[in-house]
């Protein structure tokens, strides 16, 4: 697996095909989706989806992983306008077990870092106002508040207000590139 990215703790990869079964099991977990939403609908449509997001030159999906290989997370940059140079900022620490230990912040903070290489220079993120460790991880990776949203109905979340949130991006930084994980 290319590493595109790096923090001390995990790297950034291409989503692989075999990443799939982990990410529709996250999918089922209220925790992931209550604010994050689903990945794609059904295992069955999880590989039309990789395809279509591979072939898309707006959208870019990232496998979190730890440094071992194992794919922990992902995240995306999605309605990208490289004219512009900004992107709207997805994640999830899709595994339990690694939430609340910084593999958020590590991981977001890697992602800011590949789109400045990518050069993007605005990255901004929506999240809904109760999700309070989501805008700590936020806040901590180095975006402010910049807006608040009036939401809709949403499925799983019901109905409350998003922060809107930018980080502007600095000039490229170290990158784990070259690097490569075994995956597993
Ligand atoms: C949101 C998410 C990506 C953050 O990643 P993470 O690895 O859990 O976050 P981090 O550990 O880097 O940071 C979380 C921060 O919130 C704090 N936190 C944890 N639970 C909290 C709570 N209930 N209330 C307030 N702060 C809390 C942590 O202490 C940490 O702050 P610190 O670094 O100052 O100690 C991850 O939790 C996740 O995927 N959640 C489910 C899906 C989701 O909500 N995605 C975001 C949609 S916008």
């Amino acid at each position: 697996m290319d590493v595109v990215s790096a923090g001390n703790r995990v790297v950034l990869t291409a989503l692989d095909p075999r990443d799939l079964e982990t990410l529709a099991r996250w999918d089922e977990d209220a925790d992931v989706t209550r604010f994050a939403g689903r990945r794609f609908a059904g295992l069955a449509t999880a590989l039309q989806w990789w395809r279509q997001v591979r072939s898309d030159a707006r959208h870019v999906v990232l496998a979190i992983r730890t440094r071992d290989g194992r794919v922990i997370g992902d995240v995306e940059l999605v309605h990208i306008d490289w004219l512009r140079g900004e992107a709207e900022l997805r994640i999830r620490i899709g595994e339990p077990r690694f939430r609340s230990r910084g593999y958020g912040r590590e991981a977001v903070e890697a992602a800011a870092a590949y789109a400045a290489r990518r050069g993007l220079r605005r990255l901004y993120l929506r999240v809904d106002v109760r999700n309070e460790p989501a805008i700590r991880c936020y806040l901590r990776a180095g975006f402010r508040k910049s807006g608040r949203l009036k939401a809709g109905h949403r499925p799983a979340a019901g109905v409350a207000d998003l922060y809107l949130m930018e980080r502007i991006l600095a000039m490229a930084t170290a990158s784990g590139e070259g690097v490569s994980v075994k995956f597993r």
